[in-house]
C-alpha cells in the first residue's frame, strides 16, 4: 500500500511558460556595471519589441548556488543572451567567476546544448593581451557543444566606443530574435523601438536634525562576510608619501586598520576601496545640478505601491534618505566621460533647444566621430560636459539612474602580509594626476582621496572608507623552498612587498626558503625608489636573495626590468628548469606585454627551442600556475 503522506506534496512553482510566453534569459558578468547596463537596456528594448516573450535579467552569481544548479538550470534554457566582461589577465569578472569555472571545467555539456540558442556580447579592451577572452571562450564552447549561435560574438572594445559596438551587435541580433520571438501576426517589422530613459523615484524630505545619511556607516560593521555588496568600514591608520621631494609625482603608502572588523586577507589578495569624490568635485556638481548640498531625499527603484519602475531593478541604487552632498560624494561617478546613453538622457532635460540638439547629435549614430573626438579623446568628464550645456538640469531621479553611473570601488594589490600585519591592510598607490587635452587637471578619485586622507596617527577624526577583500590566485608556492622570480616595476612592487614579508615571517618560524629574485624598476634612485630601505633589509635578512633594479631615467638610455631580465637570462632559465615560479605585477598594456615577450625570447634562446615549442612551454608554465600575473 502506498505510504501515508504526512507532508503535502510540494507544489511546483508556476513556470513562466505557463503564460504562453517564450522565455529569454539575459545573463551578465559585470565588474563596473557596464555589462549589467547593456543587459538591462537590451531586455527593455526587447520587451517593447516582443510582446509574446518574457525576459529575465540575471546576475551570473545569483543564477545558481552551485555547479549542480548551474547544470540543472541551464538545461531548461532554450534562449540565452550573455554579456560577459573580461578583466585583468583574461579573467572573468568576480560575479561570473563561479559560472565560468563550472562552464570551462565542467563535464558534459552536450545534453543541455541540444535545444539551446544563444548570443554572446563581450566587454573588453583591445589594449590588453587577452582581448575579450571570456566572451570568446564562452561563445566557442557553446557552439562546439552543439548550441545554436544566433550571431557572431560581439567584441566590445572599451578603448574605443563600446556603446557603438553594442549598438552594431544589437542590429545583427534583432533579425534573428524576430524569427524566434515575433508574433506571427505582428507586421510591424522594421519599426524602431526605444526604451524609455530610466528614472528613479525621488522623495524630498524636510531636513530633520543633523542626520545626513552617514548613520549606516557609523557601526564598524556587523556582516559576517565582506564583499563588494557588504563592504566594511575601515579607518586609515597610517598614510605617508613614498617619493622623495625631488620627484614631481606622488605615491602613497596607506594602512587600513582592520582589527576587530572581521576582515581577513591573504598575501597577494586585492583590496577594494570605495573612495569619495573630493569636495571641489561635489560642490561643482551641486552647482551644475542647481540643488543645495543639504537637499535631503530618499531614492527608490519601485513605485509607491512596491511594483518595479522598469529597468528590472527593485533595489534602490544607494542607501537613503541622505543628503545630496553624501549621494554625490559617495555614489556618483562624476569624472569619467559620459556614455552616449547619458548624453541622450541629459538632452531630455535640457531647456535650450540648441544645446539639446547638440547633445542628441553626440549621442546619435551620426555623431559617432564627434563623440569619439569631443568626448572620448578629449577625456571630457561628465561635469565638464554639463558645464558646457548650462541649460541641462536633470532631475535627481534621472541623474542617478541614467546620467551619473555609480562610483565604483578601486582595487589595489595588498602590499602587506597578514603573517606580519594581521590587523592592517597596506596599500601602495600611485597618484593619478595630470592634464587632459582640454586643460583640465584630472585627479583620480581614489588616489586623490588617499593622498588627502588623514591617518589616525594624526587625528582621532581620521579618514575611513568602506573596503572589502577580493581573493586572488597570486600566491607564493605552497612549498617555500621553491625558487621564485618576481617582476614588479613601480607600484607593481606592491604584492611582492607582501610576499617578502611573508617569507621573512616563514623564515622566522624555521621554514627553509628557496632563492628569490626581485626585478624592480623606477625612474631615478633619488626620486621614486619606493621602500628602498625595506628591500635592502629583506636582502640582509635573507628573505630576498637578489634585488635587481632598472633605473629608467638615470642614464642616457632607458633601462627597464626586461633589459635586466635579459642580462640574467641563464639564471632565469635555470629557475624555470628547476620548477620555479615566475610572478609579474604592474601595468598590463606596456610592461607586462614587453616582459612576456622577453620571457619568450629567454626561453627560446636558453632552451634552444623553436618558436612553437617556446610558445607551448610558456603556455604550460601558465597552465601549471607557475607563471602568474597580477596586471591592470
Ligand atoms: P619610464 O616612466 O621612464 O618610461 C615604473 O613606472 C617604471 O616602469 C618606470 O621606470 C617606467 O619608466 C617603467 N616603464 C615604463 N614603460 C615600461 C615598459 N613598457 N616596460 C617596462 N618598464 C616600463
Amino acid at each position: 500500500a502506498e505510504p501515508l503522506r504526512l507532508a503535502p506534496l510540494k507544489q511546483e512553482p508556476k513556470t513562466e511558460e505557463d503564460d504562453g510566453k517564450k522565455k529569454v534569459t539575459v545573463l551578465f558578468g559585470t565588474q563596473t556595471g557596464t555589462a549589467e547596463g547593456f543587459a538591462k537596456a537590451l531586455a527593455e528594448e526587447a520587451k517593447a519589441r516582443y510582446e509574446k516573450a518574457s525576459f529575465k535579467i540575471v546576475d551570473l552569481d545569483d543564477y545558481a548556488a552551485d555547479d549542480d544548479e548551474y547544470e540543472e538550470k541551464m538545461k531548461k534554457e532554450t534562449l540565452a543572451l550573455f554579456f560577459m566582461a573580461t578583466y585583468g589577465d583574461g579573467e572573468p569578472t568576480d560575479n561570473a567567476a563561479r559560472f565560468y569555472k563550472w562552464f570551462t571545467e565542467g563535464g558534459e555539456r552536450g545534453i543541455w546544448l541540444e535545444n539551446f540558442s544563444y548570443a554572446v556580447f563581450g566587454l573588453g579592451n583591445r589594449q590588453y593581451e587577452h582581448f575579450n577572452k571570456v566572451a570568446k571562450v564562452l561563445d566557442d564552447n557553446l557552439a562546439e557543444g552543439g548550441g545554436k549561435r544566433l550571431v557572431p560574438v560581439g567584441l566590445g572594445d572599451d578603448d574605443q566606443c563600446i556603446e557603438d559596438d553594442f549598438a552594431a551587435w544589437k542590429e545583427q541580433l534583432w533579425p534573428e530574435l524576430d524569427l524566434l520571438l515575433r508574433d506571427e501576426d505582428d507586421t510591424s517589422s522594421g519599426a524602431t523601438y526605444t526604451a524609455a530613459v530610466p528614472e528613479y523615484r525621488v522623495v524630498f524630505i524636510d531636513h530633520v536634525e543633523s542626520s545626513n545619511g552617514e548613520r549606516s556607516w557609523s557601526l564598524a560593521n556587523g556582516n559576517a562576510v565582506h564583499d563588494i555588496q557588504h563592504p566594511c568600514r575601515a579607518n586609515v591608520a597610517v598614510q605617508r608619501e613614498l617619493h622623495t621631494t625631488l620627484s614631481d609625482r606622488s605615491c602613497i603608502h596607506l594602512e587600513f586598520e582592520i582589527a576587530g572588523t572581521g576582515l581577513a586577507y591573504e598575501t597577494g589578495d586585492h583590496v577594494g576601496v570605495f573612495a569619495e569624490n573630493s569636495i571641489e568635485t561635489v560642490e561643482e556638481a551641486e552647482k551644475l545640478l542647481n540643488y543645495s548640498s543639504d537637499t535631503y531625499f530618499s531614492i527608490h527603484a519601485d513605485k509607491e505601491d512596491g511594483t518595479p519602475l522598469g529597468g528590472g531593478a527593485l533595489a534602490p541604487p544607494f542607501p537613503s534618505p541622505c543628503t545630496l552632498r553624501i549621494a554625490l560624494k559617495r555614489y556618483a561617478d562624476l569624472l569619467s566621460s559620459p556614455k552616449k546613453a547619458a548624453l541622450a538622457a541629459l538632452a531630455a532635460h535640457t531647456s535650450d533647444p540648441n544645446e539639446a540638439e547638440r547633445l542628441r547629435f553626440l549621442a546619435s549614430p551620426a555623431g559617432k566621430d564627434e563623440y569619439s573626438q569631443w568626448i572620448v579623446a578629449s577625456q571630457r568628464s561628465l561635469l565638464e560636459v554639463m558645464a558646457e550645456f548650462p541649460s541641462a538640469k536633470p532631475p535627481l531621479g534621472v541623474f542617478f539612474a541614467a546620467i551619473a553611473p555609480r562610483l565604483q570601488p578601486r582595487y589595489y594589490s595588498i602590499s602587506s602580509s597578514p603573517r606580519m600585519f594581521p590587523n592592517r591592510i597596506h596599500v601602495t598607490c600611485a597618484l593619478v594626476h595630470g592634464p587632459t587635452p582640454t586643460g583640465r587637471i584630472h585627479k583620480g578619485v581614489c588616489s586623490t582621496w588617499m593622498k588627502n586622507s588623514v591617518p589616525a596617527e594624526q587625528s582621532e577624526d581620521c579618514s575611513w572608507a568602506p573596503i572589502f577583500v577580493r581573493q586572488s590566485n597570486f600566491k607564493l608556492p605552497s612549498d617555500s623552498s621553491v625558487p621564485i622570480i618576481m617582476i614588479g616595476p613601480g607600484t607593481g612592487l606592491a604584492p611582492f612587498r607582501g610576499f617578502l614579508q611573508e617569507r621573512l615571517a616563514l623564515k622566522e618560524t624555521g621554514a627553509e626558503l628557496g632563492p628569490a629574485t626581485l626585478f624592480f624598476g623606477c625612474r631615478n634612485r633619488k626620486m621614486d625608489f619606493i621602500y628602498e630601505e625595506e628591500l635592502n633589509n629583506f636582502v640582509e635578512a635573507g628573505a630576498l636573495s637578489e634585488l635587481i633594479v632598472a633605473f629608467s631615467r638615470e642614464g642616457a638610455a632607458k633601462e627597464y626590468v626586461q633589459h635586466k631580465m635579459l642580462e640574467k637570462a641563464s639564471e632565469i632559465w635555470d629557475i624555470i628548469s628547476k620548477r620555479g615560479y615566475l610572478y609579474v605585477c604592474g601595468d598590463a598594456k606596456g610592461m607586462a606585454k614587453d616582459v612576456h615577450r622577453t620571457l619568450h625570447n629567454i626561453v627560446q634562446e636558453q632552451g634552444s627551442l623553436d618558436s612553437s615549442k617556446t610558445e607551448s612551454l610558456v603556455k604550460n608554465l601558465q597552465m601549471e600556475g607557475r607563471y602568474l600575473r597580477d596586471v591592470w
